[in-house]
């Protein structure tokens, strides 16, 4: 009688036991909880690609890019142009987000430069012009693995068609005024307006 109730005593600290650790478990992992998994976008970094020689893909979504800046008949030279030219700049949307955040442009960082010929006539408009053919498509890039002054400059074509690849355009005939010249880092800032207003107004910086 004894030995039957002390071994029923034990059954009972046994089941109090399992009990008790079940619920210090479910208190533990209820304080705890498992880290979220990160959203696809947070992890995603999009980065230049290159083909086999080192040419620079044209990336197949850049007219789906975060718009930055816009020009109308901005001239580098003296002498005026044929027309004015529309110029549009894009910017890849997480090299956009890390800028906003932190105000430093990262490696992989891509802009693209859409060049567009003036369109004007059409109905209902009676006056004023818009952006029409693109004349050109150009991209900055900033990338230390592929280059050693960092950024490197592309050009994709135009008017006679769009190229996929670009090699890197000669130091001389892009990169000089690149860098003596823009505002931060290589990038004119100094036109883009709503990406200076979005980098301000981040509570990231
Ligand atoms: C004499 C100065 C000068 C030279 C040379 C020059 N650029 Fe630029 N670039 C500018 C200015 C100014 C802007 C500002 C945007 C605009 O023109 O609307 C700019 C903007 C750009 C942008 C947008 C991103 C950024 O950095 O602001 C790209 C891409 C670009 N240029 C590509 C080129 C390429 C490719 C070449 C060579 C074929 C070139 N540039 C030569 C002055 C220059």
């Amino acid at each position: 009688m004894k030995g039957k109730r002390y071994w029923s005593y034990a059954a009972a600290l046994v089941t109090l036991a399992a009990i008790a650790t079940w619920t210090i478990r479910a208190l533990e992992s209820a304080a705890n909880p498992p880290p979220p998994a990160q959203s696809p976008q947070a992890a995603q970094k999009v980065m230049p690609q290159y083909d086999k020689n080192g040419a620079l893909l044209l990336p197949e979504d850049y007219r789906r890019w975060v718009m930055i800046g816009a020009s109308l008949g901005m001239s580098y030279s003296e002498a005026p142009p044929a027309h004015d030219m529309f110029a549009h700049t894009l910017m890849e949307p997480t090299a956009y987000r890390h800028f906003v955040e932190t105000g430093t442009f990262r490696e992989g960082t891509m802009f693209a430069l859409l060049l567009q010929g003036p369109g004007d006539q059409v109905l209902p408009a009676r006056r004023g012009r818009f952006a029409n053919e693109v004349h050109g498509v150009e991209m900055a890039v900033k990338d230390s693995s592929h280059v050693p002054e960092g950024w490197a400059y592309y050009g994709f074509g135009g008017m006679g068609g769009i190229r996929s690849t670009a090699t890197a355009q000669p130091k001389n005939s892009c990169f000089s005024c690149h860098a003596e010249h823009a505002a931060r880092d290589h990038v004119f800032l100094q036109f883009y307006p709503l990406l200076t207003e979005a980098a301000a107004g981040s509570k990231g910086r």
